[in-house]
């Protein structure tokens, strides 16, 4: 098949990426010709596991090429929409990328043969038929009958973003009419996991309600984790236990300092200020939002126990990524942890493998550092922020040049048999 991927962030390209690699002819459109020339020569602009290869690969088969011009390309069986869909300030999203890359899109299908495009951004409910539609109607074609029309949302998380795009748990296809669904599902032939077909609204939303329930898992196990904390309570006991039924289930109940990532608390509030327009509500929702702003300084609370005063003491802040396997520190906990550790005077050395030049754009003038040990040489004591396997392997020679060993995670990453002292935020 021919398919058009407009947008080229981290959700466009992967998804470009993937179905090249299953051998269909992919065009990525982008507005950066910046980015689309790096595509061009096989470099990837994020940090995603496997990405790169995959992407060299569909170059030199010829699978897939990036333009700044959709209207380069002739025909097309598909056009992804795969922009961004960025916050407002008072938390609604901001539609002008979809709007702008429907525009083109209307443009391109206006003296085209009959295609299927599909919105892949993550949009509220009702924006599909709302917003897309009646601007690739202005061309005069008719959704449904001249082209067709489905919501597809993502499910693809940052680190394991090809694995999930490859084998994801379901795919939601969101129809204008039953010949659009067919067409998509026909694309997700060779797919092993269940396709569920609904009406565009319905798909849109199952995005949103799915990363609204994870964000409110986690919260609600990093509240017990609040609780065990006070009552000398490992939680990850507690999960462990709790997920032992199967009504449970054992993801997504890593306490810690609190949910990071592009998605989760955009989304949120995008559901949220939606909910207000519905003249709904929703007291859940804006209540996992407020602990979870309040998470992460947890750690620097359980610091000044052990630091009271703790101007001009140096700390290492090992991990900076909002989570392991990405160099995105989008709302990464680490920002706010850092923020604070600055207010009280303290020196920073920080080491992360992948995300230190991201981090540096916010704050230049910390130091980073080449390695967990470099971070953690002279320091008074160690934050651990982010879950990479590497500080899975620390053992006390690595804390051993510290000048005193406070150590405490914010993850649970440390093996009790390699460093013998440390605390965790909430265990
Ligand atoms: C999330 C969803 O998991 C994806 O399904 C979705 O497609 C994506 O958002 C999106 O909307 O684009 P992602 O943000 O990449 O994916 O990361 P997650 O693995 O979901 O983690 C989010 C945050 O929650 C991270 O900071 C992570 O450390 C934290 N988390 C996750 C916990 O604190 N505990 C857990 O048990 C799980």
């Amino acid at each position: 098949m021919k398919i058009i991927v407009v947008g080229s962030g981290y959700v466009g390209l992967c998804t470009a990426v993937g179905f090249a690699t299953l051998g269909h002819d992919v065009v990525c459109v982008d507005v950066d010709e910046e980015k689309v020339d790096k595509i061009n020569k096989g470099e990837v602009p994020i940090y995603e596991e496997g990405l790169d290869k995959m992407l060299s690969q569909a170059l030199q088969e010829n699978k897939l090429h990036a333009t700044t011009n959709i209207e380069s390309v002739k025909e097309t069986d598909f056009v992804f929409v795969a922009v961004g869909t960025p916050s407002k300030e008072n938390g609604s999203i901001d539609l002008k990328y979809v709007e702008s890359a429907s525009v083109d899109i209307a443009n391109f299908i206006k003296d085209r043969n009959y295609c299927t495009v599909v919105v892949k951004s993550t949009v509220l409910p009702e924006t599909t038929e709302k917003v897309v539609i009646p601007i690739l109607e202005k061309t005069g074609k008719k959704a449904g009958r001249d082209f067709g029309v489905c919501a597809n949302p993502e499910f693809l998380r940052e680190g394991k973003a090809m694995d999930d795009f490859f084998n994801p748990d379901r795919l939601i296809i969101g129809e204008l009419d039953k010949k659009s669904g067919d067409i998509l599902e026909k694309l997700y032939d060779n797919f092993k996991s269940p396709i569920m077909r609904t009406d565009l609204k319905t798909a849109e939303l199952i995005k949103y309600a799915s990363n609204a329930f994870l964000a409110t898992k986690v919260t609600f196990i990093n509240e017990i984790g609040n609780m065990c904390k006070n009552l000398g309570i490992d939680v990850y006991d507690v999960a462990e236990g709790m997920g032992l039924d199967k009504r449970i289930g054992k993801n997504f109940l890593q306490a810690g300092i609190g949910f990071g990532g592009s998605c989760f608390r955009k989304d949120v509030e995008a559901l949220l200020s939606k909910t207000k327009e519905t003249r709904a509500e929703s007291k859940i929702l804006s209540t996992v939002l407020d602990i979870n702003k309040d998470q992460p300084l947890r750690i620097v609370h359980l610091l000044k126990k052990r630091l009271p005063n703790l101007n001009e003491k140096t700390i290492a802040v090992l991990g900076l990524a909002f989570k392991e396997g990405t160099d995105d520190i989008r709302d990464a906990p680490s920002i706010s942890i850092i923020a604070e550790l600055l207010k009280h005077g303290c020196i920073v050395k920080c080491y992360d493998p992948k995300a230190s030049d991201n981090m540096s754009k916010i704050y230049p003038n910390i130091d980073y550092c080449n390695s967990a040990g470099a971070a953690l040489n002279k320091t008074d004591a160690c934050l651990i922020l982010t879950a990479w396997d590497e500080f899975k392997k620390l053992s006390d020679k690595d804390f051993s040049n510290m000048k005193s060993k406070i150590i405490i995670e914010g993850r649970k990453v440390l093996d009790k048999s390699l460093v013998t002292s440390f605390e965790g935020v909430l265990w």
